[in-house]
């Protein structure tokens, strides 16, 4: 996809982070927003900055784990002159070690995720082969989608899953022959509010139980890692070249893919599993 001047871009998780960087840079290309969330003052906080900036703007409350909320907000974006970027952003995060994890908070991060990005494709997909447009869809993985490390189990369980969910349904739209590109986005940190997930945890989903010990020690390495992590908007700017270019994987930090050779070579040479999960700290 090369055109993206008076298109259409849906992004979901797009009231902070990754997914408001990706609207604005969306938005400084000229293309109309489409944008949801679950987060109401956060998305119209968004919402107002962009049209402010002159951008063309609509929000929806959409809760990616409901596929009818996802249907809607198709039927929005098809209102609004059709669906041209599709960016199924929306992430939580919950660390712990995966025996440790309530089976609620196991389901609330595949849900959101997992589930999030498999309905997005499931209600998004049929509409852009129908309509026949050039379009391209952005899965926000993780690098944590191709390493892994302990005390971070269910999200890193989510997002290998999107990996693998966006390599078979790029081979499964190359088959369509349909102008319809997929990328997967697989950054190491950035400096978003996800490591602040509870903000947002469902009413009635009791709150995890404080974790001591090395979780505790490894979520706040990680916490500081990504209070020092890139910036949402060079992410965006990664993604829109990768778009632009019709790329699938984007890597945004280049230290991080010493973690995914190291774990390729492990598998390869039958050697037991090591901490493969990069911590890059030249990200900034
Ligand atoms: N920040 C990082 O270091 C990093 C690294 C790799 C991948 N990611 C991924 O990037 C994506 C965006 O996260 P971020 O880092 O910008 O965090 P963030 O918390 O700043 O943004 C996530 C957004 O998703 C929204 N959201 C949560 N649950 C939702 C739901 N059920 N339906 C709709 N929206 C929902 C939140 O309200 C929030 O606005 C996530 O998928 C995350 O896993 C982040």
């Amino acid at each position: 996809m090369q055109d993206f001047e008076g298109r259409v871009a849906v992004i979901t998780g797009a009231a902070s982070g990754i997914g408001r960087g990706l609207a604005r840079h969306a938005a400084a290309e000229g293309m109309k927003l489409v944008l949801a969330d679950v987060d109401d003052a956060a998305l119209a906080a968004t919402g107002a900055e962009l049209e402010e900036a002159g951008a063309r703007v609509v929000t929806a409350h959409t809760d990616v784990t409901d596929p009818a909320a996802l249907e809607a907000l198709a039927e929005l974006a098809e209102r609004e002159g059709g669906i041209h970027l599709l960016c199924n952003n929306a992430g939580v995060l919950v660390g712990g070690a995966g025996w440790e994890t309530s089976a609620a908070d196991w389901e609330w991060q595949l849900g959101v995720n997992l589930f999030g990005v498999i309905h997005g494709l499931r209600v998004f997909v049929p509409r852009l082969l129908a309509a026949g447009e050039p379009a391209h869809i952005v899965n926000t993985a993780s690098i944590g989608g191709l390493t892994t490390g302990p005390f971070l189990t269910p999200y890193l369980v989510s997002k290998h899953a999107v990996v693998a969910l966006s390599e078979c349904t790029y081979l499964e739209l190359q088959a369509t022959g349909a102008p319809v590109g997929l990328s997967v986005l697989c950054p190491a940190e950035v400096r978003t509010g996800i490591m602040d997930s509870n903000r947002v945890r469902p009413a009635g989903l009791p709150r995890a139980q404080a974790r001591a010990g090395a979780a505790e020690a490894f979520e706040r390495g990680l916490g500081d890692a990504v209070e020092k992590g890139m910036e949402p908007g060079e992410v965006a700017r990664q993604v829109f070249d990768a778009v632009r270019a019709d790329r699938f994987w984007v890597l945004t930090h280049e230290g991080s893919r010493a973690g995914v050779e190291a774990r390729m070579r492990g598998i390869l040479e039958g050697s037991n599993p090591a901490f493969s999960i990069a911590v890059d700290r030249d990200a900034g």
